[in-house]
């Protein structure tokens, strides 16, 4: 899970790293009335979970309480790269000497953390790391170890930074690591990183992505989850404790196994080249026991969205035998006219492994039009995206 910039700044807090408060509101009004309260200039920023607000006329300098309020004015309803802005943070303006660049993400293709840091932060940072990537240190942390006051000074070294901020920053990737490992992050960036003319050095913004892996162990971050920034399916689907991840295709995908799910992908995008382009318009892992309810809970996700035209079950029969599996579709399919929400989109099943002739002998005897069946992955695959085509 992604967080937005004051969130961020709340761990940075917690954590005892400098940054700046400052308060979050909804209105020109509200921002009119935080600037009042702050004080002097303030920073009125985007709240969006993206990058480059800054240069998308998301981040506005205002000199009292009331241009604090047109700045807000103008943000709020701003579309950033397709996240409209609903909030702002008002903080405090910090005067600014010198931006630095400093993160710590886990390095997925070298399988280890890493920290970059450079003293050119700012908003052109992505272009320093395309046309002068040396300009941008990258010191790989062990992870048994961390960033300790050896690692930080190293750090340091390698990024070239000035003597005079040396403790400053030695410190702050000290508790920047406390964030990333105490918070189970898998991101944690300050961009920029300021010093100010009298020398001191604060975090003037934050990016941090916390690790869903571990939610377990933090019953403080499910405040973080801001659900109106949520797909309202992808919600639906986590209330239902299903494995579901919207894409933007038109085919529904149900299978049982991550793996057997993500080749679904796989060859419904292939197959679908062949028909105006095709895709997925989801992942859907229903797992092991995958009971009537289960398929039920994941045909009504997957058919309430919009955008699906055509449904294809994949389904490898093991534990949970194929002849099971039929029944909770022959279930789900009943549970659904039931409800009032009867199925109009066509559904290719292909069911293969433990007991599969039992399984689809079970359809076939059940008789809904729109289930066909499909013996062969990659037929099923073809059939499914063709029917995605007609549908369109
Ligand atoms: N509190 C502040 N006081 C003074 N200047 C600020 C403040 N916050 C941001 N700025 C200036 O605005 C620039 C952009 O701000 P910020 O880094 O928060 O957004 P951004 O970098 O455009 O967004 P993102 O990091 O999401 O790409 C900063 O590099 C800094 O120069
Ligand atoms: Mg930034």
């Amino acid at each position: 899970m992604d967080l937005y910039e004051f969130q961020a700044k709340e761990l940075f807090a917690k954590h005892g790293v400098p940054t700046q408060s400052g308060e979050v509101v909804r209105t020109p009004s509200h921002a009119f009335e935080a600037a009042e309260r702050i004080g002097g200039l303030v920073v009125v920023k985007a709240q969006v979970k993206t990058g480059g607000r800054g240069k998308a006329g998301g981040v506005k300098l205002a000199k009292d309480p009331a241009e604090a309020r047109e700045r807000a004015h103008d943000i709020l309803g701003l579309d950033i790269k397709g996240h409209v802005v609903h909030q702002v943070l008002v903080t405090p303006a910090a005067d600014i000497a010198e931006e630095y660049y400093v993160s710590l993400l886990l390095d997925r293709a070298n399988r280890t953390f890493l920290a970059m840091a450079s003293k050119e932060g700012g908003v052109e940072i992505e272009q320093l790391a395309v046309e002068r990537p040396d300009a941008l240190a990258k010191v790989v942390v062990d992870p048994l170890v961390g960033v300790d006051r050896a690692k930080a000074d190293e750090i340091v070294d390698a990024a070239g930074f000035d003597d005079s901020v040396r403790e400053q920053v030695v410190a702050i990737l000290e508790k920047l690591w406390d964030v990333f490992v105490r918070e189970d992050a898998t991101l944690v960036e300050v961009n920029p990183l300021v010093k100010t003319p009298t020398g001191e050095v604060l975090a003037l913004d934050g990016k941090v992505s916390l690790d869903g892996n571990a939610d377990f162990r933090h019953p403080d971050h499910e405040a973080l989850v801001d659900s109106s920034a949520e797909d309202p399916l992808e919600l639906r689907a986590k209330e239902k404790d299903l494995n579901y991840v919207k894409l933007q295709g038109s085919v529904g995908i149900i299978g049982n196994g991550a793996g057997l799910v993500m080749s679904t992908l796989d060859v419904v995008a292939y197959a679908g080249e062949e028909f105006g382009g095709q895709s997925p318009a989801n992942f859907l892992d229903i797992g092991g026991g995958a009971s009537a309810q289960v398929m039920a809970d994941g045909l009504e996700i997957i058919l309430s969205d919009a955008d699906v035209r055509s449904v294809f079950v994949n389904v490898f029969g093991g534990i949970t035998a194929c002849d099971e599996v039929a029944n909770g579709i022959v279930q789900a399919l009943e549970m659904l006219a039931a409800k009032g929400e009867a199925v109009t989109k066509p559904l290719v099943v292909r069911l293969d492994g433990n007991n599969a002739d039992v399984g689809r002998q079970i359809l076939r005897d059940a008789g809904n039009p729109l289930v066909e069946l499909v013996d062969t992955m990659d037929d099923a695959a073809r059939r499914v995206a063709e029917l995605a085509a007609q549908g369109a």
